[in-house]
């Protein structure tokens, strides 16, 4: 694969997560007309990706490639890549590396994998999730390498998403053959399902860097059966963990509270950071979570996480975090936008499943980096 096309986690939408099976064209072109309206192009969320379901039952009998489904994509699925293309953002498809896909509803694509690389291409397609389902219990690295050179053939750049949910410990062998993995199950909208997949993720920190990502499964936030709190946590710990950010809700009904969770331009800057180091937990007991990624300019992103189902300060140094030694430093609170100075202390006053991200740097640099203090004019 060639990393270019993922130096940073891949940032989009998906359907999956809010339709499930029950998808049409318009649904997903209002997706990529809201990106465009209500500034998530501009926050930098580009893929608009449709799940499982697309397809026709069968293939085309005279050719054997893969059909639109004539209900729910009746302009077929060339059409809906030029509408998205049209608004500057690019078109994601899926299948599966099995007989059927997981829904069961239209072939995978196991052993036609060349046909069906090369129809996605023919259709412009960017971005491809590559399921798991049906797979007759063929090895996963032979399938998964299978669509990779599928896909490189084509000669149309790619993304390429294994979804093998973490069985086969993708994250050992996923670095070249995808550009991002699945390290879990499916995730689904509840808050214990969320802390489940963050636990799973986050020990896997080693093996995500540029054009090649741990994926704990697409976003939650905004479909509603979580509060503002978790959907919260959600954004900041999928972020710092150098996860893909793809919106599984139906951005026409998200609260307005919701989408600027999403649209926190901050919080993805963090996330897009170009070091592409997945954050690392430094400290974690009784349910009080610190974790710490490094980024490119020197500042250290830290978010403190409070798992527990009481209210907790949680507390790290600028030097545990690893920031060199100051007179004070600046910390930035990124849900907030604001800044306080710190002699080195980092800290959070956080409810029950609540997420504090800031981002800090040793505000005295040039107590560091000035020439030593002119001593010419000591008289001895
Ligand atoms: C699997 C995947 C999900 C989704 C469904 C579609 O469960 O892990 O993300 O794509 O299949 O059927």
């Amino acid at each position: 694969v060639d990393p270019t096309l993922a130096l940073t986690p891949p940032m989009g939408f998906n359907n999956w997560n809010t339709t499930g099976c029950d998808i049409n064209e318009q649904m997903i072109r209002d997706m990529a007309d809201i990106f465009v309206t209500k500034g998530l192009k501009d926050a930098g969320y580009q893929y608009v990706n449709v799940d499982d379901c697309w397809a026709d039952a069968t293939r085309d009998p005279a050719t054997g490639r893969l059909r639109h489904h004539p209900v729910r994509f009746p302009s077929g699925m060339k059409a809906l890549a030029d509408y998205i293309h049209a608004r500057g953002l690019k078109f994601g498809i899926y299948t599966s590396a099995g007989v059927q896909t997981c829904a069961k509803t239209m072939p995978g694509a196991l052993d036609h994998e060349e046909i069906d690389a090369q129809t996605f291409a023919d259709w412009g397609v960017d971005y491809l999730k590559y399921d798991n389902c049906n797979n007759e219990g063929r090895p996963a690295l032979e399938r998964y390498t299978k669509m990779r050179d599928a896909l490189k053939k084509t000669g149309r750049p790619i993304v390429y998403s294994i979804c093998e949910w973490g069985q086969n410990k993708p994250w050992e062998w996923g670095k070249g053959v995808g550009h991002l993995w699945r390290t879990t199950g499916d995730i689904n909208d509840t808050w214990s399902k969320t802390v489940e997949i963050l636990k799973l993720n986050a020990p896997l920190d080693a093996y995500a860097g540029p054009g090649h990502w741990n994926d704990p499964d697409m976003l939650e936030v905004g479909n509603g059966r979580q509060t503002t709190v978790e959907y919260r946590s959600h954004f900041a710990l999928w972020s710092i963990m150098a996860a893909p950010l793809l919106i599984g809700a139906d951005l026409r009904k998200v609260s307005a509270e919701h989408l600027d969770i999403l649209r926190n331009k901050e919080i993805i800057a963090v996330n897009q950071d170009r070091l592409g180091v997945q954050g690392k937990v430094i400290h974690q007991k009784d349910g009080h979570w610190v974790f710490v990624k490094p980024l490119a300019n020197g500042d250290k992103t830290v978010a403190l996480f409070n798992e527990s189902e009481v209210n907790a300060t949680i507390s790290t140094s600028a030097r545990a975090v690893g920031l060199p030694a100051s007179v004070g430093y600046t910390v930035r609170d990124l849900w907030q936008g604001k800044n306080f100075q710190s002699a080195g202390q980092i800290s959070a006053s956080l409810p029950p499943h609540g997420t504090a991200i800031f981002r800090v740097k040793a505000s005295q640099d040039w107590y560091r980096h000035e020439p030593a203090i002119d001593t010419s004019l000591d008289v001895a």
